[in-house]
């Protein structure tokens, strides 16, 4: 496998120094899509021919995919932001621990491999940062396709019985619109025999994408995007050529450093449906945004508080609720955050707090009193979108802000600093040895 770009992570002690103050301009890039690009991954697992994906980004978790597919004997190529990934000889059912563990997105190969192999086992991913993150769900809807599923010492085995080796087609309705189950389930029916429907779907545009990808390999699957997925099982899929939509919550982020600097930025590219939660809210604070067609320009001057409350799409997305936080930390008068989706998801409060926001908590929620400026601290990143939010209060702030966590943001964000210096910003990565020599 060619990894271009060397995980910069492996430093000792890596940590961003934001020097706020700066405001942004010109165009920031948008990577393709994390959460679409690592379950269109798994998708291979359901050919043997090969799925060549373009647009994928350059982030550790993508390399932590494709070692883990390698060690399922998918050959894994990566050129650019171009992998190709052939599953024509798949010798394993069981990915290593050591590197599942590393990586819950892992458990999307559950389903490919079960359909294609008639066998899977796949640890049981733990929880995070942010909550406990169940999969009773994906589990609850193998077994409607006929799987027989056992959870034993941490392991999900899934096996088809019978000597077909094939899953059924059934009718799911989950009791939450989980995104990785409906991803799952999606891909366990494609090759199942006859009729699945899933109810009460998530209707993220991740889901989307992967229904695209399926279609384009051959499958046959109605209604992505809405409440209810119908798909018809086919006895076979083929290999696809196929670009990953840009990512929502990166885009999502980068308009949200042009708002916290009070700048006026163009974030490309931008598919405004995919934000609509995020936007009106943008505009609720105050920003004025123009789409061209494929970028979006945010123009930030004044920004004023505001309530939101973290929903499933089309809702405002988790994933960029503490990003927001940093900008209504610096807007005017109250705002009110409600968490609703993971339960340990406010921890950047606190490192919020330690740059002078006036943040007070009660349970999921957060009551927000904005400041006229926030001050340079070192503060921790306590899981992905906590590490960018520290890192978008770093630009608004007094002084020098050092970001630690970067385990995280690079799992995340591809160059997140590069590209934000690019557009002005003035962020250097460190580590302890390059430190010592600044020192
Ligand atoms: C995906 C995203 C993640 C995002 C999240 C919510 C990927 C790789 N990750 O995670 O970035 O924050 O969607 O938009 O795409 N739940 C249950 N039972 C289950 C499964 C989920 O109760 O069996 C609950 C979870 O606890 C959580 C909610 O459903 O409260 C949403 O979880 P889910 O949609 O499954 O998130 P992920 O797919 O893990």
């Amino acid at each position: 496998m060619t990894v271009t770009v060397a995980p910069p992570t492996r430093l000792a002690n890596p940590r961003l120094e934001v020097v706020g103050g700066h405001q942004l301009h010109g165009e920031i890039r948008v990577s393709g899509a994390k959460n679409s690009a690592l379950v269109l991954m798994a998708a291979c697992l359901l050919t043997q021919d090969t799925l060549r994906l373009r647009n994928v980004p350059p982030l550790t978790d993508i390399t932590a995919m494709g070692e883990i597919l390698a060690a399922l004997g998918v050959r894994v190529t990566r050129s650019r932001d171009i992998v190709d990934l052939s599953g024509d000889h798949i010798s394993q059912s069981a990915p290593p621990y050591e590197l599942v563990n590393s990586l819950r997105a892992s458990f999307f190969c559950i389903g490919p491999l079960l359909a294609r192999m008639g066998m899977a086992q796949v640890p049981l991913p733990g929880g995070c940062q942010i909550g406990s993150r169940p999969v009773v769900e994906h589990v609850k809807g193998l077994k409607a396709l006929g799987a027989q599923v056992s959870i034993e010492h941490g392991v999900v085995t899934a096996v088809v019985p019978g000597r077909s080796r094939r899953l059924t087609g059934g009718h799911i309705h989950l009791d939450c619109p989980s995104v990785g189950a409906t991803e799952t389930l999606m891909m366990a029916a494609v090759l199942a025999d006859g009729e699945t429907i899933i109810d009460n779907a998530a209707l993220e545009p991740e889901v989307i994408d992967l229904a695209n990808l399926l279609i384009a390999m051959g499958a046959r699957i109605r209604g992505a995007g809405s409440p209810t997925i119908v798909i018809d099982g086919v006895s076979e899929l083929h290999g696809a050529d196929y670009a990953v939509i840009p990512d929502r919550i990166e885009a999502g982020t980068f308009l949200l450093a042009g708002a916290i600097t009070r700048s006026i930025l163009r974030v490309t590219p931008v598919i405004p449906d995919h934000l609509g939660a995020v936007l009106t809210k943008l505009e609720d604070v105050g920003c004025q945004l123009s789409h061209d067609g494929e970028g979006l320009t945010i123009s930030a001057r004044d920004i004023r508080g505001v309530d939101l409350r973290t929903m499933p799409f089309p809702g405002f997305p988790t994933d960029l609720q503490a990003p927001f936080m940093s900008l209504l930390a610096t807007a005017s008068g109250t705002s009110m955050v409600v968490e609703t989706i993971f339960e340990n998801r406010l921890q950047h409060v606190a490192e919020l707090q330690r740059m002078g926001a006036d943040i007070r908590m009660q349970g999921n929620t957060a009551y927000i009193e904005g400041v006229v400026r926030l001050s340079g601290a070192p503060v921790q990143g306590t899981d992905l979108r906590a590490s960018a939010a520290m890192v978008l209060a770093g630009l608004a702030a007094d002084g020098v802000t050092t970001v630690r966590g970067l385990e995280f943001l690079d799992r995340g964000y591809a160059n997140m600093e590069g590209k934000l210096n690019a557009a002005g910003a003035q962020i250097r990565r460190l580590s302890s040895e390059a430190s010592n020599a600044d020192a």
